[in-house]
């Protein structure tokens, strides 16, 4: 089935010349401006604000365990003056800076550290507005930075309390308290929660500015009438400047619902712009998202995932030809599709069929090995049971071709909330108390201690605290750490957290095989 929408997959030959000419880029920019790491191919070139290359139609970026091979569908891009690429605002950042084509269109710490190194902590993505721990701590000093620096984290100030919440207004429903606060910003008499703007400061990764079009689709074709979501749309949400229904998959706390929407958000609090967006510049931002797509086209276990005997599923071609809004949890359409052409015995016997074996068995894992899922606030709680049995595919992981869950909801796996995140003593940590006549969190009950109440900061619900939208599941080998908060440095701790919260009880084997299956997408 997958194979039937893949028929463009390898007809993609000008690729091989362009990705020479953007690696030959790669290597003038390195050595122009940051000498000696010019050797280190590992990472892809920095693009720096305003620099007026040319964003080819395709392009690759090395990272750790293999290339990243980015389709920019609308063909060569001239990025002079284009607002994605532009300073635009007053701290000498475009949105480029933070979605860096190199980390699959976000953030990694590997990238992240270069560029301070390269640049002395001058590089305008340390702005102290949201790229240090907090704006009133000396800018320069490695400290000051240090959740950048380690986690790839970017402070946003969410308004306390949370302003009405248009669909569904409530009395914001919980207090909260700043049991501990490293970054001093919570309880800073300027910027904190007793400030003369009250703000609550959380600190989140990047998410990726890639295969943005599969997250805006409405759930269409097979089985998507059946979607309990779609099929009551007062589940859905509404745009405010259209009034037509959305998908909204966009951001942590889903507070973006459409690209428009979320680049005004980003162009007033990230690059500090202090007039409105124009018309022509939201056009052109929207247009730029929805025409990217990518994912991992090299790995160094596997060879080339883009190739004639690559698995559909693979390659950056797969996001781009996929059917979108299309629930991948069924074998009809099966999340990232069909690798059995990988299955040990059956692989060619080149050097890498030992690795191709692992990536299919770890297909497999994530699409059938069932476990239980429990205590999921917002989520276990929606009529589903608790707990409920089903696989990363089937549990959450069900859109098709790339992996985050279709269905628009926040929920609390418990990244951010005790007692299930080991102790991030780096983040903050509130204290969450829910008012006597609300529905309190299904499974923590009235009181909840947690490093970012998510959800919670846009609804005013208690029954969203800690709630955050699942992520697309594509370029992760380029954008380490992962979560939300960076809590997961490798995806072997990726892998490891989901073992110890719900009690899987992978053999190691499944582990390396996961984790080499994830690395690929
Ligand atoms: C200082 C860093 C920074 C800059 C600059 C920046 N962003 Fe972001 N971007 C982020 C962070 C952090 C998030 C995630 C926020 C969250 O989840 O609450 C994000 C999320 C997004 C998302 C949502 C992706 C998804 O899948 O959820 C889009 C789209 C996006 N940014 C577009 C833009 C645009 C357009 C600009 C320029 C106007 C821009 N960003 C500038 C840091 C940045």
């Amino acid at each position: 089935m997958m194979r039937d929408f893949m028929p463009g997959k390898h007809v993609l030959l000008p690729a091989l010349l362009l990705m020479a000419v953007q690696l030959h880029v790669a290597a003038q920019n390195n050595a122009a401006g940051e000498n000696e790491a010019a050797a280190d191919t590992s990472i892809g070139a920095w693009w720096a604000p305003d620099e007026g290359r040319l964003f080819p139609a395709y392009s690759e970026y090395g990272n750790a365990t293999g290339r990243l091979g980015i389709i920019n569908s609308a063909g060569d891009l001239d990025t002079r003056e284009h607002p994605f690429f532009t300073a635009l605002g007053s701290n000498g950042r475009a949105c480029v800076t933070c979605h860096q084509p190199g980390d699959g269109m976000s953030l990694s710490v590997a990238s992240i550290r270069q560029r301070w190194e390269a640049t002395d902590g001058k590089d305008p993505l340390f702005a102290m507005i949201d790229g240090a721990n907090c704006p009133d701590l000396p800018p320069g000093e490695e400290s000051s930075h240090s959740l950048l620096l380690n986690k790839g984290l970017i402070r946003i100030g969410m308004p306390w309390p949370p302003a009405p919440y248009e669909p569904d207004p409530v009395e914001t429903e919980f207090d909260i308290e700043v049991v501990r606060d490293p970054t001093g910003c919570n309880l800073s008499t300027k910027w904190g929660i007793d400030s003369d703007n009250p703000t609550i400061s959380v600190f989140r990764r990047p998410r990726p500015v890639l295969n943005i079009a599969h997250m805006v689709e409405l759930p269409h074709g097979v089985g998507a009438h059946d979607v309990f979501f779609y099929a009551d749309k007062n589940l859905l949400h509404t745009d405010p400047e259209t009034g037509e229904f959305v998908q909204g998959l966009l951001m942590a706390d889903a507070r973006g619902l459409t690209p428009r929407n979320q680049a005004r958000d980003a162009a007033k609090n990230h690059l500090e712009l202090k007039r409105p967006l124009s018309e022509a510049e939201l056009q052109a931002l929207e247009a730029f998202e929805l025409q990217l797509f990518g994912a991992q086209s090299f790995d160094t276990g596997a060879g080339n995932l883009d190739g004639a005997d690559t698995p559909p599923g693979l390659g950056p071609n797969a996001p781009r030809l996929a059917p979108r809004g299309t629930l991948g949890n069924n074998p009809v359409n099966r999340v990232f599709g069909d690798f059995s052409m990988w299955k040990a015995g059956q692989a060619s016997s080149d050097e890498y069929a030992d690795f191709k074996a692992s990536v299919e068995r770890g297909a497999d894992v994530f699409f059938s090995r069932r476990f239980y899922i429990n205590d999921v606030g917002a989520y276990n709680d929606k009529g589903l049971g608790n707990p409920f049995k089903r696989s990363c595919a089937s549990g959450c992981h069900n859109t098709l071709a790339m992996g985050m869950d279709m269905g628009p909801f926040p929920m609390d796996l418990g990244t951010n909330t005790y007692p299930w995140q080991p102790n991030r003593d780096d983040l903050p940590l509130f204290k969450v108390t829910c008012k006597p006549n609300a529905t309190p969190h299904s499974y923590l009950g009235p009181v909840v201690y947690t490093h970012d109440p998510g959800r919670a900061l846009i609804t005013g619900r208690c029954r969203d605290i800690g709630a955050t939208m699942t992520q697309q599941m594509r370029a992760l080998a380029a954008r380490p750490p992962y979560f939300v908060n960076g809590s997961a440095d490798t995806l072997r701790e990726l892998v490891d957290f989901y073992d110890r919260r719900f009690n899987i009880g992978y053999t190691d084997q499944e582990k390396i095989d996961l984790i080499n299956f994830m690395r690929a997408l």
